[in-house]
């Protein structure tokens, strides 16, 4: 009985040693904050539909927005040519036909499954991307 107390008492008062001590806050007061550089370009709001579509697909396997990767930038592929509706419904079909020689010897392959309005909405948001 006695025994049993003692032990049971020490028990309770290493417990409380084990929650109540040994935590020291170790206050993190450095907030690092990193300036956004492409606060400028960045898009409204909302995510355009092109983007979204841009997503879905595996064009970002092949394509980022600032950088060449297998295929050119966008910002690259904005630079070169307007926004005009021709070149919308040409860069389209190349999305959905395939393309080569443009940009260099290494092809686009073609997307048959995305229809032209889809693929018009991702050339809209990709001319919109500045560098
Ligand atoms: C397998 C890699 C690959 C994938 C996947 C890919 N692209 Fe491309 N893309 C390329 C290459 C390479 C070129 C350059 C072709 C050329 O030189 O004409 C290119 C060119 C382009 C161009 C410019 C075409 C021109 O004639 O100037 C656009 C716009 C484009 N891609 C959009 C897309 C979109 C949108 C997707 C997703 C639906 C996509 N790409 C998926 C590799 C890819």
């Amino acid at each position: 009985m006695k025994i049993s107390k003692v032990l049971s008492l020490s028990i309770l008062a290493v417990s409380l040693w084990a929650c109540g001590g040994g935590q020291q806050n170790t206050e993190s007061t450095s907030s690092e904050t990193s300036t956004v550089a492409e606060s400028a370009a960045a898009p409204a709001a909302e995510e355009p539909k092109g983007k979204q579509l841009i997503a879905q697909s595996d064009c970002l396997g092949c394509h980022k927005e600032q950088q060449k990767l297998v295929g050119p930038s966008y910002a690259d592929v904005a630079a070169k040519y307007e926004a005009t509706p021709e070149n919308i419904t040409m860069l389209a079909g190349k999305i959905i036909n395939g393309g080569q020689g443009n940009w260099g010897e290494v092809p686009m392959s073609a997307h048959p499954q995305i229809s032209q309005a889809d693929a018009e909405e991702m050339v809209k948001y990709i001319l919109t991307i500045k560098k």
